[in-house]
């Protein structure tokens, strides 16, 4: 079943997508794709180094996009622990330049953030005015990110996500080519979340721009589970039979091998509260389970 958007918002025809080649970038590809007649998008230009703030601005003039969606994101959580200034020059400051650029040229402007920013203490979904805590470099990062962004351009969008799968690297991805092999499993049960399809967070990032939303909104699929508990739905629906273990985070981190390269504290209660974007749409998100049985269909 798709996700409900048939329009390319009018006032939004040429768009101009950052890190396209990533999960989300792939997924608004594919999106703008569908509207082709209308909507002009970025995917075949080169991809821009957003960490070169001229290079941004030159494109921008040279494509003339009335939106600009960055999904370009040093998104390696765990490098982010030992390259800190690197992600924060993509993940914090970059975000900001690009805002400003939009906002002198008048052209609307999207980025995503991340349940990192939070530390995973909450009992109930984070709502987007809860106190942020990051407890990584990553999520510092993208706290800057956001805050640089919101500061340059008050009217910009920040779509907060979690648990991104698309059809790029992601964990859906790793359990699937693991069982495929034969490989045995084990995987944490005390981190709680929300896998959220990259081609849903699509369709809902042009549904808010439609809408002319602006400041923070979450979004991620419906309902609550585990790590676990996404690995087990992928194996059910690939009918992979590997033994699967459920492990707490300090027995996955006990279990690493001497000498492996440092590992980012993770939130261990990532749910965040759509209530806000259903507010704006009128619409709400699917379940995770069913989002994510799509997409297994679609790759297997
Ligand atoms: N994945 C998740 O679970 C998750 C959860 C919450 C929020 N988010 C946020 O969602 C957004 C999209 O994430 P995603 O899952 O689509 O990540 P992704 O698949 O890793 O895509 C990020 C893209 O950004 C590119 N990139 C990195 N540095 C760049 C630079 N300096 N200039 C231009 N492009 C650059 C990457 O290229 P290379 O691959 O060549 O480096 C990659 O194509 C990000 O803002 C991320 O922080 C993700």
């Amino acid at each position: 079943m798709g996700f409900g958007i048939s329009t390319c918002p009018a006032t939004f025809d040429r768009v101009l997508v950052t890190g396209g080649h990533g999960s989300l970038g792939t997924a608004l590809g594919a999106l703008l794709g569908t509207f082709s007649e209308v909507c002009h998008s970025s995917v075949d230009l080169p991809e821009i180094d957003v960490a070169d703030f001229g290079a941004f601005a030159r494109v921008v003039d040279g494509f003339r996009p009335n939106a600009v969606i960055n999904c370009a994101a040093f998104t390696d959580v765990d490098a982010c622990e030992t390259r800190e200034a690197e992600a924060m020059r993509v993940n914090g400051e970059a975000p900001g330049m690009m805002a400003a650029e939009c906002r002198a040229r008048g052209i609307r402007f999207v980025h995503v953030g991340t349940d990192y920013v939070f530390d995973g203490t909450g009992t109930r979904p984070y709502r987007e005015d809860d106190p942020p805590n990051p407890l990584s470099a990553y999520g510092r990062t993208k706290l800057a990110g956001e805050k640089a962004v919101l500061s340059a351009y008050p009217e910009a969008l920040i779509v907060r996500t979690a648990w991104l799968y698309g059809a790029k690297k992601s964990f859906v991805r790793t359990i699937a080519e693991k069982a495929r092999r034969g490989e045995a499993l084990s995987v944490v049960n005390d981190q709680h979340g929300a896998p959220t399809s990259a081609g849903d967070l699509a369709g809902a990032i042009f549904l808010l721009l439609e809408k002319e939303a602006s400041g923070l909104v979450h979004f991620v699929n419906a309902g609550e589970t585990t790590w676990h508990g996404v690995a087990r739905q992928v194996l059910d629906v690939l009918k992979l039979d590997v033994p699967l273990k459920a492990v707490t985070t300090e027995e996955y981190l006990r279990s690493r091998p001497p000498g492996s390269p440092p590992v980012a504290p993770r939130p261990r209660y990532s749910l965040l509260d759509t209530s806000l974007y259903t507010r704006i749409t009128g619409k709400n998100p699917r379940n995770w389970k069913e989002a994510l049985e799509e997409r297994l269909k679609i790759t297997s």
